[in-house]
């Protein structure tokens, strides 16, 4: 479909991104990606998994063929992501005697050595070929008094792991804009956790520029209310947002499914990405950049989660055609 608008065209206020992996660089999904995306995120190719599988191995492989895609099309990139508690290989929480690692001080020190040096390594091989850097993902358990997850990162180091990971990122790519990213950001109690973390980690000088948010939301859920209020709460901080994941479920339930998407989700599906879009448009100043959770319907993570089902949540079918919801970004109605 070379006769309906390019996304990167109308939407101008800031980059418009799909997650991808290498097969949606070429052939038809790489036309589709390049005509109407003007940044791309690796889905899997840049975390830690991908990136350091053994100690001080680095491989790039993945990940490399993207960035070239992207540079040879103009595109940014969001580096997604330099610390996560999920695709991270044992060996990294795993003490030279082969235990789990524990708070002890030596365990501490050895876990924020690794990480510096994944950090140095990885930011440094992109240096100005990514922008933007996801620096921690999911760091937020707003079911802890204090709002922190317990994953091996915290219950080994504290919220060392998190200053530890913005000030070596720093360092090592002093030209990019450093993020932490979740999901679920406009609930109020998770999106406040957030909050008092970046205003408290930024008062001691950590250097956070941006909030991720990264919408993986349904035909039903949140309002635009509250994903203004999502908004809004974040102006104080003077940081950056982005959307940095979206998709929208046709799912309301996880009892659902449907052999094929029913037509009425599909027109909701579109007017929830109408009505968001135009929010994320009008808080330009705000949001910095919006990333789709994938090029098209024929290759999403919710086709195995929360349950095995296909799901269609993006803008292009299986087939590569634009959908209602790709009329609801654009911002007008289908021409059919
Ligand atoms: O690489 C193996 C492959 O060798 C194997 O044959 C295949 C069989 O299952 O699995 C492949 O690994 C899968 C990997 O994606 C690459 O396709 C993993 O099983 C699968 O769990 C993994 O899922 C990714 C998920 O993160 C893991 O947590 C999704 O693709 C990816 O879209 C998803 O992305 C996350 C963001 O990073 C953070 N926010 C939530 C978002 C959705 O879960």
């Amino acid at each position: 479909q070379t006769d309906i608008p390019a996304i990167r065209d109308v939407v101008t206020e800031f980059p418009v991104g799909a997650a991808i992996t290498a097969a949606e660089t070429v052939g038809a999904h790489g036309q589709l990606l390049a005509r109407h995306f003007s940044s791309v995120t690796p889905g899997n190719a840049l975390k830690w998994d991908a990136t350091e599988p053994t100690e001080n191995t680095f491989r790039f492989t993945d990940a490399d063929p993207l960035i070239a895609y992207a540079k040879a099309h103009g595109m940014a990139v969001r580096g997604h992501t330099l610390l996560w508690h999920n695709q991270t290989p044992a060996w990294v929480f795993t003490d030279p005697a082969g235990a789990p690692m524990t708070a002890t001080a030596a365990d501490k020190e050895l876990l924020l050595a690794r990480l510096s040096n994944h950090i140095r390594t990885v930011a440094a091989h992109y240096g100005t070929d990514i922008g933007v850097w996801d620096v921690v993902n999911e760091v937020i358990d707003e079911s802890q008094p204090d709002g922190l997850r317990r994953s091996p990162w915290y219950t080994i180091t504290g919220l060392d792991y998190i200053r530890t990971a913005f000030r070596v990122a720093r360092e090592a790519a002093p030209h990019a804009k450093l993020f932490i990213n979740d999901y679920n950001t406009n609930v109020p109690a998770k999106r406040d956790a957030l909050f008092n973390l970046v205003a408290e980690l930024r008062a001691e000088g950590v250097p956070i520029d941006g909030v991720g948010h990264q919408m993986h939301i349904n035909v039903d859920w949140p309002s635009v209310a509250e994903t203004e209020a999502m908004i809004r709460t974040f102006q104080p901080l003077g940081v950056e947002q982005q959307i940095t994941e979206m998709d929208v479920s046709i799912y309301r339930a996880n009892d659902e499914s449907f052999p094929a998407p029913p037509a009425d989700r599909l027109l909701r599906q579109a007017a929830v990405y109408r009505d968001m879009v135009a929010l994320f448009r009008r808080y330009a100043g705000d949001i910095t950049s919006v990333t789709v959770w994938g090029l098209a319907d024929d290759n999403t993570w919710l086709d195995t989660f929360p349950v095995t089902r296909k799901d269609a949540p993006l803008l292009f079918d299986t087939a590569l055609q634009a959908k209602e919801a790709y009329w609801g970004v654009i911002g007008r109605s289908s021409p059919s």
